[in-house]
């Protein structure tokens, strides 16, 4: 951690977009910004704006155990709209704080609003060998989601994640840190009621909820901690989170459909076959994605001479056939003299740096890296302008992966964390790669989604992102990283995207049949099934393993992902409405059921069932039982169950709400 006296300066051989011969001084705390002062330890009263009053309020709290010390000089107030508030740990603390990247409008965190209403829950604080550790205490009965891109159960009683975005190839239920980082808990009271919390760190974060009714904050301070509600349904306290984070940008319609991928469509010839054949077949599609190996030697920008001579004509005669095409850019860029974005990235300075004050280096899959400083809005403006002329070979959509950042054959997986980056002051100014590694691949998928709308300003870009941070939502899509192809994973995929969806980011899902080893047909049908369903439909698959496109598996399989597929399109207009009004109010799209009854305590840990509006999906995750055998449990109120002609037990049932 970079200590607060600490001002640190690096020779270099270029300094960031200007000659000199020095790295700027790292920032070692964010720039105080304007804050009310503190009248009384007991209540604090300022005017701000048009006079009106606004309160910050400083509490004494309780000593933690024995070996934590306790500050005792929390304050609080209002900030954004009613019912939202922040809680630092003193007034140096929140003068301490770094600028949130997670707000999209990072003023709205700082400025107090007036407001009469008081806090129903507050939090505890102490420090714990130089962590800021916040606690929340809460009813039993409670019950907790959120916390992102998490695998295991839905109900997150029991346990514990640590932010910190990591390429977690065939991750398990149990695994602690995947790609995402979500510092962020939704809280379902036993009444129905509901509450989120926010820690607004970019740091690694532990988010402790291993004690029923018990959430226990861990990471580097200075942080605060921003509660919404409670408010009487969960909708609203995620539309409340998104008048901070922003809302999911709104996805072009055809972004909606069916995608088809794999690691890789090995030429343009292959990727126009796949085309066909969905057309022949009469398996709706509107999708072809290109995985890295269209690259010339994974340069990015470039395309392969023999396999992808024409990525135009390409592109022309997928449109023509009604498919967009998607294509993969990631973040590591060839360390070689010669290849033009590399000599230009060098020539304007744009890459993060070592802890040397030289470019930092890395290896990734054309071997030695570098690595752009998303973090920096002249590097950020240097891609999008790559971006924006990549756009014009016929590109609909770019596909960030490898965004943790990763980087092979190290154990970190990801660059060293004293890594240098030269970031906004807005952003935090510069500083280490740990402050900003969980924010750099939203960073990149912003500035790609730059890059989309300085090429075509009529145009909604579609960006889809492995990694990813709280916010993300407004910049791009995600799917759920490098699965397995197993039931566990089937199973887990739906509570996954809900999650994901709990934590502000609706447009979501996982690489149908499963990424890694072979899907039976059985299992590929029933993912299918439940895959039509989902937010972002997207099928992928690893290098190496058997064909996986939906007539792969034999005739049955085909005809069960012909009629999921159906399913989806005649459903496509209730989609599009969804993530209408996704993208204007910020709610999510696909829910748990218990969205229906809050208060239904029986509703709170099904996870192979879930709700799109008013319409229920009812999935079998179990290999020997389909859904028709299974018996649902409803909310209560009139649900129908109906079908489109098409039941079969790998499809699911539906049912819609009266
Ligand atoms: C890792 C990604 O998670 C996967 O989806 C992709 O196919 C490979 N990288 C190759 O680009």
């Amino acid at each position: 951690m970079v200590s607060s006296s600490s001002s640190l300066t690096i020779a270099s051989s270029h300094s960031f977009f200007s000659n000199d011969r020095s790295l700027p001084s790292l920032n070692p705390i964010a720039p105080s910004l304007a804050l009310p002062a503190i009248r009384s330890s007991a209540l604090a009263v300022t005017s701000r704006s048009k006079g009106r009053r606004c309160l910050i309020r400083r509490m004494s709290v309780s000593k933690g155990d024995g070996s934590e010390t306790a500050p005792s000089d929390m304050i609080f107030g209002p900030i954004l709209e009613d019912g939202v508030f922040r809680f630092d740990c003193s007034v140096e603390h929140r003068k301490a704080a770094f600028p949130s990247v997670s707000f999209k409008n990072s003023k709205d965190r700082e400025v107090p609003i007036p407001s009469h209403i008081v806090p129903a829950f507050t939090p505890t604080y102490s420090l714990l060998e130089e962590q800021q550790v916040v606690t929340f205490q809460f009813s039993p009965g409670t019950s907790f989601y959120g916390t992102g891109e998490v695998g295991g159960q839905l109900e997150r009683t029991g346990k514990r994640v640590f932010t910190w975005n990591t390429d977690a190839w065939g991750y398990g239920p149990g695994t602690t840190s995947l790609y995402q980082s979500h510092p962020w808990v939704l809280v379902v009271l036993p009444t129905g009621e509901t509450l989120g919390v926010l820690a607004d760190t970019t740091r690694k974060c532990e988010i402790d909820l291993r004690k029923e009714g018990v959430i226990r904050i861990i990471s580097p301070p200075s942080y605060p901690i921003i509660t919404f509600g409670p408010f009487s349904t969960p909708t609203a306290v995620l539309q409340s989170l998104s008048h901070a984070v922003g809302t999911v940008f709104m996805p072009p319609k055809w972004a909606l459909g069916y995608h088809q991928c794999r690691w890789s469509y090995m030429s343009g010839k292959r990727v126009a076959e796949i085309a066909q054949t969905f057309r022949d077949k009469k398996i709706p599609s509107d999708v072809i994605w290109m995985d890295i190996d269209y690259m010339d030697g994974f340069r990015c920008f470039t395309f392969d001479k023999e396999r992808f001579p024409d990525p135009s004509a390409l592109a022309k005669h997928l449109h023509n056939n009604g498919f967009k095409a998607i294509w993969m850019l990631d973040p590591g860029i060839k360390q070689e003299e010669g290849f033009d974005v590399y000599d230009s990235g060098s020539k304007n300075n744009v890459w993060v740096k070592g802890a040397d004050g030289e470019p930092f280096i890395g290896e990734v899959w054309p071997g030695p890296c570098v690595f752009p400083d998303y973090t920096n809005s002249k590097a950020r403006s240097w891609w999008a302008n790559l971006v924006k002329d990549f756009i014009s070979n016929g590109v609909d959509g770019i596909w960030n992966d490898m965004n943790e950042p990763a980087v092979f054959k190290v154990v970190t997986k990801t660059m060293p964390e004293n890594n240098i980056h030269r970031g906004d002051d807005e952003l935090g100014g510069v500083q280490y790669h740990s402050h900003y590694h969980n924010v750099y691949g939203m960073l990149m998928a912003r500035s790609t989604y730059e890059g989309m709308e300085l090429a075509d300003k009529n145009k909604r870009p579609f960006v889809l992102t492995r990694a990813g941070f709280i916010g993300s939502q407004r910049y791009a899509a995600t799917w759920t990283g490098d699965n397995l192809s197993t039931w566990e994973h089937l199973h887990m995929s739906i509570s996954m995207v809900l999650q994901l969806g709990l934590s502000g980011q609706p447009l979501s899902g996982p690489d149908i049949g499963g990424f890694a080893g072979n899907a039976t047909p059985r299992l590929f049908g029933r993912w299918m099934g439940v895959g039509a369903m989902f937010p972002f439909c997207r099928g992928h698959s690893e290098a190496g393993t058997d064909d996986h496109e939906p007539w792969s598996f034999g005739e049955e399989c085909e005809e069960v992902c012909r009629a999921a597929l159906k399913r989806r399109y005649q459903l496509l207009p209730h989609f599009y409405t969804l993530f209408y009004i996704a993208h204007t109010t910020g709610a999510p799209v696909a829910t748990p059921i218990f969205f229906a009854d809050p208060k239904d305590s029986r509703l709170r840990t099904i996870e192979n069932a879930f709700l799109l509006g008013s319409l229920l999906i009812h999935a079998s995750t179990l290999s020997n039982q389909g859904s028709h055998e299974l018996q649902p449990i409803l909310p209560r109120g009139t649900w129908l169950r109906f079908d489109f002609e098409d039941s079969h037990p790998d499809l699911p049932t539906l049912y819609l709400q009266g």
